[in-house]
């Protein structure tokens, strides 16, 4: 989607729509008042007659409004005025899309961000209707043989400002809000493609690609030899009962210096986890193929980030793997030395993003990186503990935990903290290697955040569990492109933008 930013009357603008809120009870919107007066009271008039009132989710689509340059109004229901949260506007500028997409309109000239939100400025407001307008866009096509609809798309979206200084700051933000779109639907496209598709060698040619469209982005793809000799006897652990080699894959922006220190991300790239020889049940075990949420999740971000230009450097390494029983697949009881030195006894093989990442984080340590994050639909406990709302977040660093939880506020993209500590540690004690790679059933996302931590000593770390919020099941059943927005406005902070 294309966004611009214009000043100037309402009711004078060229555009297949304008669309102006109408707070609860029958109240317009400033520009909605001047549309009003412009069209002789047409607009009150209908509200008094009961076509609207404006409770949240309401919309009216007025075609050829007299003394409107515009070919059509739509009016938005915004709910009360006083009462508008960051939930309520994303449902209005829902309602927008879903009343003008695959109409008749093109091109929306949309006055909905000059609605006040508490703690909210208009580059927020602008850059998060961008950001959603450009998600809601997105259909996943690329495995039906026909397009599910062949209506037009929503082409552009201006957005309305007041003055040349409100025009400047908005502009930078319908241009951020694009990208961190755009970083989600990349991160939902693979998410969304099938695991027969989307293997471990698939996300290492979808690196190379990032490689190539961006200078900023280079691109080095380990196989299993080069990991073997890397002494990542855990990851490839994981691998052992697939045809599907395992990768890992670092991708390496640079937007600062050489000399600068990157901030790393980490993502569980399992492209399918059957569990292995501690096999799932088979209900809805389809949804196994978003078990590489964490590192589409870094390729969404590598694009925003490289898309921005932001001035840091950033590295991200994906541990790539597909989980299969197998003749030669890891067993329960067996024993494999990480890259660390640390010795793991898998006795559960469906606990096996952990044995993926602690490799991965180990990798990390040779970029003396300023933080890394790492992101993992890690835990069904996690679903238990936060629901579908927040992501889970864990670690070794006070500061840092600080900084992404605001991150995740200010994107509104939340996350919610859960303690580590020597308690829950214990869990994993094993009698026969350093630790086991499960506790008891007790706080599961907590001991797979303490294992991980394990693996963590020698730099500020956070552990993101996004198995409750990488995805929705049922009729909406897709990747959602989360937590792209929170990653991205961490990094943007550290940025200074
Ligand atoms: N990928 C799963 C976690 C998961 C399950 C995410 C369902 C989203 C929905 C992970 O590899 C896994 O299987 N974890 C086990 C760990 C257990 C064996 C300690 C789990 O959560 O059951
Ligand atoms: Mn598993
Ligand atoms: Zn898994």
């Amino acid at each position: 989607m294309e966004f611009a930013i214009k000043t100037g009357k309402p009711e004078k603008q060229r555009a297949g729509c304008v669309v102006v809120g109408v707070f609860d009870k029958r109240r317009l919107s400033p520009q909605a008042e001047q549309l009003d007066q412009a069209a002789n009271g047409y607009l009150s008039e209908l509200l008094k007659q009961g076509d609207m009132d404006g409770r949240a989710g309401q919309q009216l689509l007025l075609p050829r409004v007299p003394g409107i340059t515009a070919d059509r109004v739509l009016l938005v229901g915004m709910g009360k005025e006083r009462e508008l949260t960051e939930r309520g506007y994303r449902q209005a500028i829902h309602t927008m899309h879903t009343a003008l997409a695959g109409g008749g309109t093109k091109d929306a000239l949309c006055y909905l961000p000059t609605a006040a939100i508490k703690g909210r400025d208009l580059a927020w407001r602008i850059r998060d209707a961008a950001q959603n307008l450009e998600a809601l866009e997105y259909r996943f096509e690329t495995c039906k043989s026909k397009k599910d609809d062949n209506r037009p798309p929503l082409k552009k979206v201006v957005f309305g400002a007041s003055d040349q200084t409100e025009s400047a700051a908005a502009k930078t933000a319908a241009a951020e809000g694009k990208a961190i779109g755009g970083g989600m639907n990349l991160a939902r496209e693979l998410g969304n493609l099938p695991g027969n598709i989307c293997t471990p060698s698939y996300l290492a040619e979808q690196a190379h690609g990032l490689g190539e469209r961006f200078t900023s982005v280079s691109v080095e793809v380990l196989d299993e030899p080069a990991m073997e000799e890397l002494g990542m006897g855990s990851l490839l652990s994981v691998s052992r009962g697939s045809r599907e080699p395992a990768r890992l894959i670092v991708m390496q922006y640079r937007g600062a210096a050489q000399d600068e220190k990157p901030y790393a991300l980490v993502g569980k790239g399992i492209t399918f986890d059957t569990g292995g020889i501690s096999l799932k049940p088979g209900p809805g075990m389809d949804e196994m193929k978003f078990d590489m949420c964490g590192a589409a999740s870094v390729f969404g971000t590598i694009q925003a980030v490289a898309e921005l230009g932001l001035p840091i450097n950033l590295v991200g390494i994906v541990a790539a793997a597909e989980n299969m029983p197998g003749g030669k697949a890891t067993k329960p009881g067996d024993i494999v030395t990480s890259m660390s030195g640390q010795t793991i006894e898998i006795l559960n093989t469906d606990a096996e993003g952990r044995l993926v990442l602690c490799d991965a984080l180990t990798y990390a340590e040779r970029f003396s990186p300023r933080s890394v994050v790492d992101i993992a639909t890690l835990t069904g406990a996690c679903i238990i503990a936060l629901g579908h709302e927040m992501h889970g977040l864990m670690s070794n660093n006070a500061g840092l935990a600080n900084e992404l939880l605001a991150a995740g506020k200010s994107a509104h993209d939340r996350a919610w903290e859960l303690p580590l500590g020597p308690e829950y540690d214990e869990l994993l004690k094993s009698n026969f290697a350093d630790m086991a790679n499960i506790g008891d059933r007790s706080a599961g996302t907590i001991t797979a955040g303490c294992f991980l931590a394990r693996f963590t000593g020698k730099f500020r770390w956070a552990h993101l569990d996004i198995a409750g919020t990488a995805w929705k099941s049922g009729a909406q059943k897709g990747a959602s492109g989360r937590p792209v927005p929170l990653l991205t406005r961490y990094l943007m902070d550290r940025a200074g933008k």
